[in-house]
């Protein structure tokens, strides 16, 4: 796990986007990994300007995100509805190249993935409790696509996005850790100093209370981390 810090989240959105760029150039069929949240936002609008502008096509390339909300009574705030509405009405990607993990037998997305040759990229974000996807903490280093319960905490953060925290989704389907691990490439974005607890505790080696430490033993793995996050690490050892 290489760590890169960086001046600001454009920065890292303007490095993502061109990993991202340059990956479907090479692999025009590739498969990619991909997150929701604010976190990737900069980066999927790097993506539609610069497929825009260099002409890249995502004709071929395939998708599968990393969790979709279960019982979730507000269309707007599924992820699928994010990840039209941020990139794929925007890109001329094949809708039926992109997936979501299935409600019913969780399970087939990971054999769904393999059978199309592995995700040769995965963007992850990571939640201020250290999760990746919806794997919270206590989440089993080798669990594949699940369903899972939200943390308070989580519920809490994802409020943001909805009228009353009432309505934010309290399960989800989710790819696993193992699901994650299994990525040839890994970028994990963390930006903002409210992220910095769960990046510092990340980086002191393996614990299933941080699920994201998990990438601690993953061999192709970015994680990008802004200069409010290195600053907020570095007032707590003054
Ligand atoms: P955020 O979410 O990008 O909205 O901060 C990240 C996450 O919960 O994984």
């Amino acid at each position: 796990m290489n760590v890169k810090i960086i001046d600001s989240a454009e920065e890292i959105a303007k490095i993502v986007s061109d990993r991202i760029i340059s990956l479907v150039k090479e692999k025009p069929d590739c498969i990619l990994g991909l997150a929701t949240g604010s976190t990737p936002l900069q980066t999927y609008q790097k993506v539609i300007e610069k497929a825009k502008k260099q002409n890249v096509s995502f004709l071929k390339v395939r998708t599968f995100n990393l969790d979709e909300y279960l019982d979730n009574p507000i269309k707007e705030q599924s992820y699928r509805y994010f990840m039209d509405e941020n990139l794929f009405d925007k890109i001329d990607i094949k809708k039926e190249n992109t997936h979501f993990p299935p409600f019913e037998n969780p399970a087939a997305y990971d054999e769904e993935i393999l059978s199309c040759g592995g995700i040769d990229l995965q963007i992850l974000g990571i939640g201020r409790d250290g999760h990746i996807a919806f794997n919270e903490p206590g989440t089993p280093f080798d669990s594949m696509t699940h369903i899972a319960s939200l943390d308070e905490k989580t519920i809490k953060d994802n409020s943001r996005f909805f009228e009353s925290i009432d309505q934010v989704p309290k399960k989800a389907v989710t790819m696993g850790l193992a699901t994650i691990m299994k990525a040839k490439e890994i970028i994990l974005i963390a930006t903002g100093k409210n992220k910095a607890e769960a990046i510092y505790k990340m980086t002191q080696g393996l614990d299933t209370k941080t699920p994201a430490s998990i990438l601690n033993k993953h061999n192709n793995t970015t994680v990008y981390i802004d200069n409010d996050i290195r600053k907020e690490i570095e007032s707590w050892k003054q």
